[in-house]
């Protein structure tokens, strides 16, 4: 499918609220490039936890020079204890400006086969993308995501109870809405997205439906 001109997605939401999943349906249907922007910070917390006396910004701001879309896959970044040391790391501003470039790149300059971008994340819709075609913001009741996030976990052979994953999802809630630096936010032009009463594929349809209607408008 060939769209007439291209264009930007930018999602933002909270944690396991089903945004990369939605994400890489829509990018998939409409050929976008899929970036999920959560995935670059698991990646730099992963350095963190396991080359704590290597880390510096000057280490990261290498590998960020080197970073390709094949680095995001390595399934070590799925674990809880790297999310919650992403909340963390991400909160660092000098950090923040160091992942900046790769994402501008990824939204606006994809690779020609694709039709655009789609990028989630916390700051996508107002930091990243502010100009984007489509804004979405999609959440979730605390004790659905904390859920699905279990049974991914648990998919994984990851040993955690699901009070743990409960526990994670709020102390990240509370970090990633009320931090100083790019907290998340839902912006006034992104449209809000609840997924816990709808299936993947309703939800899908939904956003779907959207999309095509203002492309077509
Ligand atoms: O989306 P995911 O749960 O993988 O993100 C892990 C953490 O990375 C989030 O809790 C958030 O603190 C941080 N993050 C961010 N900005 C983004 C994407 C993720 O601060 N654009």
């Amino acid at each position: 499918m060939k769209l007439k001109k291209k264009i930007k997605i930018a999602i933002d939401s909270p944690a396991a609220a089903g945004a990369g999943t939605q994400a890489k349906l829509i990018s998939k249907h409409f050929n976008l490039l899929y970036l999920d922007t959560g995935k670059i910070y698991r990646l730099i917390a992963n350095i963190k936890l396991t080359q704590a006396n290597r880390y510096s910004h000057s280490l990261i701001k290498k590998k960020m020079l080197k970073l390709t879309m094949k680095d995001l896959q390595n399934k070590k970044l799925l674990s809880d204890e790297v999310g919650t040391m992403a909340s963390i790391i991400s909160k660092d501003k000098k950090i923040r400006k160091l992942v900046h470039a790769f994402q501008i790149k990824s939204a606006y300059h994809p690779p020609k086969k694709y039709n655009g971008s789609c990028l989630d994340g916390r700051d996508i819709t107002y930091k990243i993308i502010p100009n984007a075609d489509f804004k979405f913001f999609i959440t979730a009741n605390t004790k659905t995501r904390a859920l699905r996030r279990y049974k991914e976990l648990k998919d994984l052979n990851k040993k955690i109870s699901f009070n743990e994953v409960l526990k994670s999802i709020k102390n990240r809630d509370k970090s990633d809405y009320n931090r100083k630096v790019s907290p998340l936010m839902r912006t006034r032009d992104s449209i809000l997205i609840n997924t816990t009463n709808l299936t993947k594929r309703s939800c899908f349809l939904k956003i779907k439906q959207i999309i095509d209607r203002k492309l077509k408008a």
